[in-house]
């Protein structure tokens, strides 16, 4: 509308862009559902097709042995994709509760440390033990949490110190995670959030976005400040519950 007598409110922004996007979201995850079928179909009679060349005699079975286990390796990593885009975009309910965000964070570390082990990074947790409860969607918020470790991991092939931290700010509470990792230069830092945007083969580039999403859905924030060869620090704050941010007088 063109001059209108009462300009919107940024709410009725806000709700305008949100309907937006969930229709966006809504046909984008409609056609990724869409292409899941048939490429279902392509990766089951690839598989097949791999059956009766389990052990190829002639040159020309080797060959076509070879090409049928790249197109099952491009169906594998297209339906990976799909799946994190479907991830990306799902509209889903939420469900708030009064949590303890460090006990969340417990649980995403004892669920890696078999990993972590292996890949020789050392767990360092600091939890502040007088963290005050959070209202957080458990289930999208461990996903964000792991995610965020899952990265960290990859860029420690070497391994390295992977750090948990929570507390209190003046605005809420605060969890950093830390890692000594390939860290990033800037150019690289200021498109990470971007979605598809990945600098590691056969990257979805959807971890990022994924996460930040599930952040400010909680009304936080997430930061990332990040050296090249010297590592990352992501900072997720979480605001309190409006009765707990200021005692009344
Ligand atoms: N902890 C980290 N250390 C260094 N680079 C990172 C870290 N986390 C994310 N990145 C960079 O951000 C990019 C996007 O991450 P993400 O959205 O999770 O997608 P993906 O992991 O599929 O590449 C990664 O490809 C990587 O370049
Ligand atoms: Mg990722």
């Amino acid at each position: 509308m063109i001059n209108p007598a009462h300009p919107p409110t940024a709410e009725e922004v806000n709700r305008k862009l949100v309907e937006q996007y969930t229709e966006i979201a809504t046909l984008a995850g409609g056609l990724a559902h869409e292409i899941k079928n048939p490429l279902s179909t392509i990766g089951l009679n690839m598989e097949l097709l791999a059956e009766d060349f389990t052990d190829p005699q002639t040159p020309r079975d080797k060959r076509a042995a070879a090409k049928i286990a790249v197109v099952q390796q491009e169906c594998r990593r297209l339906q990976d994709l799909l799946d994190n885009f479907l991830n990306f975009a799902k509209v889903r309910t939420v469900r708030f509760e009064a949590s303890d965000l460090n006990e969340e964070v417990r649980r995403v570390v004892e669920f890696f440390r078999p990993k972590a082990q292996e890949a020789g990074i050392e767990l360092v947790c600091y939890l502040d033990p007088e963290l005050p409860s959070v209202v957080l969607d458990r289930e999208s918020f461990h996903g964000a949490l792991i995610n965020l470790v899952l990265n960290a991991e990859q860029a420690m092939p070497e391994g390295g110190q992977l750090m948990v931290r929570t507390g209190t700010i003046a605005s809420g509470v605060a969890l950093e995670l830390i890692d000594t990792g390939a860290g990033m230069d800037e150019k690289t830092a200021g498109q990470i959030f971007e979605a598809f945007f990945s600098t590691k083969p056969g990257g979805s580039g959807l971890g990022l976005p994924t996460v930040r999403k599930i952040v400010e859905a909680h009304g936080g924030r997430i930061a990332v400040e990040s050296e090249p060869g010297r590592g990352t620090k992501f900072t997720i704050t979480l605001p309190l519950p409006p009765r707990l941010t200021a005692p009344v007088a």
